[in-house]
């Protein structure tokens, strides 16, 4: 059984991963209008995986007899400079997101609740992995400095992206 608190906090994950899949979807619609296709596929992806994460929160919460409470999801920017500036932003969410999950963990450990502990590993390392991609792509981005072939390249590369099931 879930304490108050972590129940609370373990919902309001939730409705963190459920804006991540709403905010790289919406960078994806960004980079189908800057006709990026790539790119717009890697932010794909990335929502797709999002929508997994929020899924594991929710069969745990469930799993431990809690009660699983959807809030209103946020509205995303919905434009960026140029590509940088999106995975820059994209970077910085993950940050936020990586904070989170590290209160959580602390939480579970104020409340004794090794299960949870255990439970948010997954998403400690997860979050190792995600920041690592973003802030490769953005060293390339920085190292092309918006040369086009660069560009079409990477966005090649990009479009390659298969979802990974264990994330
Ligand atoms: Fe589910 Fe990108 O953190």
């Amino acid at each position: 059984m879930l304490t108050e608190k972590l129940e609370k906090e373990l919902n309001k994950q939730i409705n963190k991963e459920l804006y991540s899949a709403y905010l790289y979807t919406s960078m994806g619609a960004y980079f189908v209008s800057e006709n990026l296709t790539g790119f717009a596929h890697w932010m794909h992806m990335q929502a797709q995986e999002e929508l997994s994460h929020a899924q594991k929160l929710y069969d745990f919460i469930n799993e431990r007899s809690g009660r699983v409470i959807l809030e209103q999801i946020s509205r995303p920017p919905t434009e960026w400079g140029s590509s940088l500036e999106t995975f820059e932003d994209a970077l910085k969410h993950e940050n936020f997101i990586t904070g989170s999950i590290n209160d959580l963990v602390n939480i579970a450990l104020e409340e004794k609740d090794h299960a949870t502990h255990i439970f948010l590993q997954w998403f400690v390392t997860e979050q190792v992995e995600e920041e690592a991609s973003v802030m490769d792509i953005i060293n390339k981005l920085k190292l092309m400095k918006d040369a086009p072939g660069a560009i079409f390249m990477l966005d090649r590369e990009l479009g390659q992206r298969q979802l990974n099931a264990e994330a």
